[in-house]
Parts: C-alpha cells; sequence; structure tokens
C-alpha cells in the first residue's frame, strides 16, 4: 500500500507491503474469511493469537467485535470453532471454556467475574506454564458448548469494559481487552489430549495526547494505554532484529502476550488505520510498527500435547523476560485447568498433575 502526505512539498510516496490489505468497505465476512483456518489450528492444540492494533477511531473495536448488523471477528471466531467441534464430533472429544480480562490502567479487571463478586481490589498475577504458555490466574473460566453462549458471555464482558468519549472517538476503548477460548481437545481413537487457546486481542487506541484532548482521569488512561503500547513497540522491535533481552515485563500487556508474540503460536495482527490527511503522522507510526511486526520470525507452531512422556521441551518458547523455560512438566493452572481435569491453582510450571510435554 501506498502512504502519500498531502500537505508536504516533497509529498514523496512510502511504499509498504503487507500479508493482505483491507479497504474500508471490505465487508467483516471477508475479513474473517482469512482468519477462518486458525480456527481448525485452536482446536488441533495450537495457541492462536489475533489482534488489532491502531490509532483511536480507527476501527479495532469494529475489527475485533463489531455491530449486531456487521459483526466482527470474534463473534465469527466462535460461530466457526463451534461449528468445527459439531463437525468433528464423532472423532474428537472437545471442552471449550471462555474468559475476558481488560487491561485497565495497568490493571488486570476480570470481565466475567459474578456480578456480585468484588473484584474491584483484586489483583491478578500473570503466570505461565509450560504447556499452554502465559495466563491469568484466578480468572473466571466459563465452561461454553455454543457459540451463542460465548456471545451472550462477551457482550456481559462487553458491558463493563472501560470506554468514554475521546476528540478521536465517542465510544473509545480505554483498556485493552483480551477474549480467551481455551480448548482441550480428546482425539477419541488414539485418546491422545491437546490443549489450544485462542486469544482475541482489541488494544486500545494508540494517540497523541494533544490529539485525543483527554485530561483528568482521562488523561492518565491516555498516558497508561501510550505507555503499554510503546512497550508493545520496543518489544516488537527487539524481536524483529532479534535481540536477545527482549522487555516483555515491561507491561502485563506484552507479558501476557510473550508467548504469542515471540513464541510458538500462530499470530495475525491487524493493523488499523484512518485514511484522511489529519491522520497521516499517527498512519506513518502505524504502518512502520506494521512493517516491524511483520519482520518478526515466531518459531515453527507447535501443538500443546499432553501425554504420558515426560520430558520434551522444544517450540520457540517466550524468550527473554518470558521465563521459565519449558520444563517438561506442565501444570494444567491455565484460567481454565482448575475444570480441565485437576489442575490445581498453584503457579507457573512444575505443580503438575500429571507429566505433559510440549512438541
Ligand atoms: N469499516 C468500518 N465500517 C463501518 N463503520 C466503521 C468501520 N470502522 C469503524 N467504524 C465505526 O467507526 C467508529 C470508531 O471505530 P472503533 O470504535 O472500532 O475504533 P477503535 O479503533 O476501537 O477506537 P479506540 O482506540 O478509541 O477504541 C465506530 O462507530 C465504528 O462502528
Ligand atoms: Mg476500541
Amino acid at each position: 500500500m501506498t502512504l502519500r502526505d498531502h500537505e508536504s512539498e516533497r509529498a514523496d510516496n512510502k511504499h509498504f507491503e503487507f500479508t493482505q490489505v483491507y479497504g474500508p468497505g471490505t465487508p467483516q465476512e471477508d475479513v474473517f474469511h482469512d482468519t477462518e483456518p486458525l480456527m481448525t489450528s485452536v482446536l488441533d492444540g495450537f495457541n492462536v493469537c489475533i489482534f488489532a492494533y491502531g490509532q483511536s477511531g480507527t476501527g479495532k473495536t469494529f475489527t475485533m467485535e463489531g455491530t449486531d448488523e456487521k459483526p466482527g471477528l470474534v463473534p465469527r471466531a466462535m460461530g466457526r470453532v463451534f461449528e468445527v467441534v459439531a463437525d468433528r464430533q464423532s472423532n474428537y472429544q472437545h471442552e471449550c471454556f471462555l474468559s475476558m480480562i481488560e487491561i485497565y490502567n495497568e490493571n488486570i479487571r476480570d470481565l466475567l467475574a459474578p456480578k456480585d463478586a468484588d473484584t474491584s481490589k483484586k489483583k491478578y498475577d500473570i503466570m505461565r506454564d509450560a504447556m499452554v504458555g502465559m495466563y491469568v490466574k484466578d480468572l473466571t473460566s466459563e465452561p461454553v458448548h455454543t457459540a451463542s453462549h460465548c456471545k451472550a458471555l462477551i457482550r456481559q464482558g462487553n458491558t463493563t469494559r472501560s470506554t468514554a468519549a475521546t476528540g478521536l472517538n465517542d465510544q473509545s476503548s480505554r483498556s485493552h481487552c483480551l477474549v480467551t477460548l481455551t480448548v482441550r481437545t480428546t482425539d477419541l481413537n488414539t485418546g491422545d489430549h491437546y490443549v489450544g487457546k485462542l486469544s482475541l486481542v482489541d488494544l486500545a487506541g494508540s494517540e497523541r495526547l494533544a490529539k485525543s484532548q483527554t485530561t483528568g482521569q482521562a488523561l492518565k488512561e491516555t498516558q497508561a494505554i501510550n505507555k503499554s503500547l510503546s512497550a508493545l513497540g520496543t518489544v516488537i522491535a527487539a524481536l524483529a532484529t532479534q535481540e536477545k533481552h527482549v522487555p516483555y515485563r515491561d507491561s502485563k500487556l506484552t507479558y501476557l502476550l510473550s508467548d504469542s508474540l515471540g513464541g510458538n503460536s500462530k499470530t495475525l495482527m491487524f493493523v488499523n488505520c484512518g485514511p484522511s490527511q489529519f491522520n497521516f503522522a499517527e498512519t506513518l507510526n502505524s504502518l512502520n510498527f506494521a512493517s516491524r511486526a511483520k519482520a518478526v520470525s515466531l518459531g515453527k507452531a507447535t501443538k500443546n500435547r499432553e501425554d504420558s512422556k515426560p520430558g520434551g521441551g522444544g517450540g520457540g518458547g517466550g524468550g527473554g523476560g518470558g521465563g521459565g523455560g519449558a520444563s517438561g512438566k506442565a501444570s494444567t493452572t491455565m484460567a481454565a485447568a482448575g475444570q480441565l481435569g485437576g489442575g490445581g491453582s498453584g503457579g507457573g510450571s512444575g505443580s503438575s498433575p500429571g507429566p505433559k510435554k510440549k512438541r
């Protein structure tokens, strides 16, 4: 795609190349179509992460959530996952769990927490499981059997999400939102178990403070958003240039996504841009960001397979500050784990109810 600054005398065009470019009128189904094979990957035991990055007001929430008339990627993904579950039921059994968080001012909030539970002061820890990667401890994790149940839960979670009117968007997301579907698959023919994780991330908008025209609490939000997005930028730059140290721990967002950004998951990033002159500087920033992200080479995606042989490891691994390293003993203590047959609520890697390996 080509970007031109119409106010610059030199007016030299800037060219960028991406896997796919979607115009403003692209139907939601076309965008989803390109991501569809990833849903089957989740059921096969891969970690998949899809996220939307970009300036405020350019359509990240529209891309991920969409509207009732034009549903976006998240509801469509849920629909597709359960279609595949139904298609494969004679050979596979799938157990699915849904969780949803927002990261607001560097605090994690459980968007599916029961209404009567006061979680406003609760501090949620980010942990690492050798098999499924990063997860948030003690998070609500709802067993789900249908796409409509998922959609109802996500709608409920969205009502709790922090939004506010800013200079750029009447309904601006003031937090990063992560919907996670964890799926445990049993191959009925071989008895093998796999655990896949689908993370769908709607980031808060990248924006200049002046443009967002925020003050007081909203200004604090904008600063927190900018800090975590700049941490994301630093991590991606470090990965793109293959630096030894990747500062994942600089923000909750990058730490939680460390297994998706530099690990062995299948990761897809949408970068939203506003195609008007007014947005030129932000669009250039976003496209440079997208080019760096495209330059990141992830490790080969590997299935999260549970089996009876200890040891193993393998795959790309989070590297840098991701911590741990695959020990070969995976505790099933990710968000859904309590319900995945006996995982405790202990942390990190190692407190396994039974040996599993990643390959
Ligand atoms: N391709 C599109 N077609 C129709 N409407 C769109 C499209 N993209 C965005 N919109 C509309 O533009 C408005 C702003 O979009 P949205 O809220 O998705 O932006 P955002 O990137 O999530 O912004 P923020 O970072 O502030 O949360 C919304 O009303 C949305 O429905
Ligand atoms: Mg938004």
